[in-house]
């Protein structure tokens, strides 16, 4: 297929002030990355002539550094969903310079499909391959590139040679009829193909193809320290227990991990734990300590949205395709963590707090609930569809300042209806099928840090002998993170 050749500064400049722009990619990898960076310089040139230039930006999830960080130095962007998780970009959404649509990573894919984000100008996608008839194969992420690509009035495509070859086949791309037409997902086990292997596209549509040859350049991950340690072994103790006594069936059930440090450590806990079976994964992303678990055994199939690895264990995939070809499956995130997918395979869903309260109500997204810190990505698709969800967290944060346990979070991602296993370096409290102050006594018992035990207990106390269902005591709910911003310290709260 004949498409237009050009440089990343070209094709940018087919990008005008004020267009909705789809970005391809996910978890910051498979992302296009020098069309985003020369959008940016763009603006900069625009902005010092004097003129306006700022663009929306519909992306999968997270995006590399070339479009939150370069994109937000360069105050190219008014508006941003579904998720990010860049430090620039963060400060722009924090400072109201940029507005934020945090949204369930499963639903961006379909709200574009049904219009509710309006019209896309133009999709920016990496590829890592053209076939002959024009269509692509996508390169280490599939995201809502298919959707974006359906959807939007024009395409611009980086071919990035770094991946030619090496992916294809891996993915499977399908899109979700529009209701009332939609046919339920024939997936009944997590490697079930039910799309192709490329993205169909209209040819007409493609404005330019810019060849790149590049990395992902995805960070590393935070080494293992005791906390983190702590929390992998009693989420895989807990499991190995529910095993034991029937909770979980014996022949296991698909896993699920959110993303992060603390998450990377869990599912590498799991792995180094003999009495946690051989496991598949249906997850959102894949992350680095995959990789080791299915070369030696531990992690028989992971499916997911994309590979978010570094490039040291993304050539170990690459040098060891005769195993992780036949392992490793990408699709849409509309699939990946579909309601359906997730209720009906059973998936054991991981995820992380930033804080959680003594009733089991989860803050993924909101420090102090004010400034966002990522967004509540594909958290609570999987906490609310899961055979069974397990939120972890370290027990404090900013060096003993912060509790991670709570009176009453300040934001609530996923509501104690979803949040089954609360899990802190400190142990595990099985909230099902207790009631809201039992619930307290064993996240208090279990999970609180011992320097903020007796702070908790007293607020129990406050609403004792009043007869509440949940024992709250309004006055006080948020005295913890009021000390923190008045004395820097959450240990410093007084109660009346
Ligand atoms: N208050 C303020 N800051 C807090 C905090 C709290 N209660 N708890 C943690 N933090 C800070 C940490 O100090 C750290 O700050 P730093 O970057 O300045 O060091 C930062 O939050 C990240 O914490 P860390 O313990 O390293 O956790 P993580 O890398 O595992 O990330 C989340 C945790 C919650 C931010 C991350 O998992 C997330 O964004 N989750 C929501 C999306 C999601 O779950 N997606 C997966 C679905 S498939």
């Amino acid at each position: 297929m004949n498409y237009p050749v050009m440089t990343a500064e070209e094709a940018a400049r087919l990008v005008k002030n004020d267009y909705v722009v789809g970005i391809g990619g996910f978890s910051s990898v498979g992302v296009p990355k020098v069309v985003p960076a020369a959008i940016a310089k763009l603006a900069e040139e625009e902005h010092e002539m004097g003129r306006q230039y700022k663009i929306g930006l519909v992306t999968g999830g997270a995006t590399g550094p070339q479009i939150d960080t370069d994109m937000a130095l360069a105050h190219a962007v008014k508006f941003r969903t579904p998720f990010q998780s860049n430090k620039n970009m963060r400060s722009a959404i924090n400072s109201g310079e940029v507005q934020y649509f945090d949204c369930h990573l499963s639903m961006i894919g379909q709200d574009v499909r049904y219009g509710f984000l309006g019209k896309i100008d133009v999709a920016i996608v990496e590829a890592s391959e053209i076939t002959p008839e024009g269509n692509l194969i996508l390169s280490t992420s599939v995201g809502i590139s298919p959707t974006l690509c359906e959807v939007a009035e024009h395409i611009i495509v980086e071919l990035n040679a770094a991946h030619a070859g090496k992916l294809t086949g891996m993915h499977d791309i399908y899109l979700p009829e529009v209701p009332p037409y939609r046919k339920p997902f024939m997936i009944t086990s997590p490697g079930d193909r039910i799309g192709t292997i490329d993205v169909k596209i209209d040819p007409r549509k493609v404005i330019a193809v810019v060849n790149t040859n590049l990395s992902d350049n995805q960070a590393g991950f935070k080494p293992l320290d005791d906390d983190t340690r702590a929390i992998g072994a009693h989420v895989s103790n807990f499991l190995v227990s529910e095993l034991k006594r029937g909770g979980i069936p014996k022949e296991f059930l698909p896993l699920q991990s959110g993303v992060g440090n603390v998450a990377n450590a869990v599912i590498g806990a799991l792995g180094d734990n003999p009495d946690v079976p051989a496991f598949s994964m249906f997850t959102e992303v894949i992350q680095n300590s995959v990789v080791d678990l299915i070369l030696n055994g531990r992690c028989n199939y992971v499916t997911g949205s994309s590979l978010s690895l570094t490039d040291d264990a993304l050539q170990v995939m690459y040098q060891n395709m005769d195993v992780f070809g036949k392992r490793v499956l990408l699709r849409p995130q509309e699939i990946t963590n579909h309601p359906e997918c997730i209720r009906r395979l059973g998936i054991i869903a991981l995820n992380t707090a930033l804080e959680a309260d003594i009733f089991g109500n989860v803050n993924s997204t909101h420090v102090s609930g004010t400034k966002m810190m990522n967004g509540i990505g594909g958290s609570a698709d999987f906490a609310r569809n899961a055979f069974l969800s397990i939120f972890t967290t370290p027990s404090m944060a900013k060096g003993g300042m912060i509790s991670s346990i709570v009176p009453m979070v300040t934001h609530t991602d996923s509501s104690e209806h979803s949040v089954r296993v609360l899990v802190t370096e400190q142990g595990v409290a099985d909230l099902r099928g207790k009631s809201p102050s039992q619930r307290a006594r064993l996240i208090i018992e279990n999970c609180a840090h011992p320097d903020y035990k007796q702070l908790l207990w007293d607020y129990m106390r406050l609403s004792e002998g009043k007869g509440y269902h949940t024992p709250h005591s309004l006055r006080n709910a948020f005295k913890m993170h009021i000390a923190f911003e008045e004395t820097g310290d959450m240990r410093n709260a007084k109660f009346e």
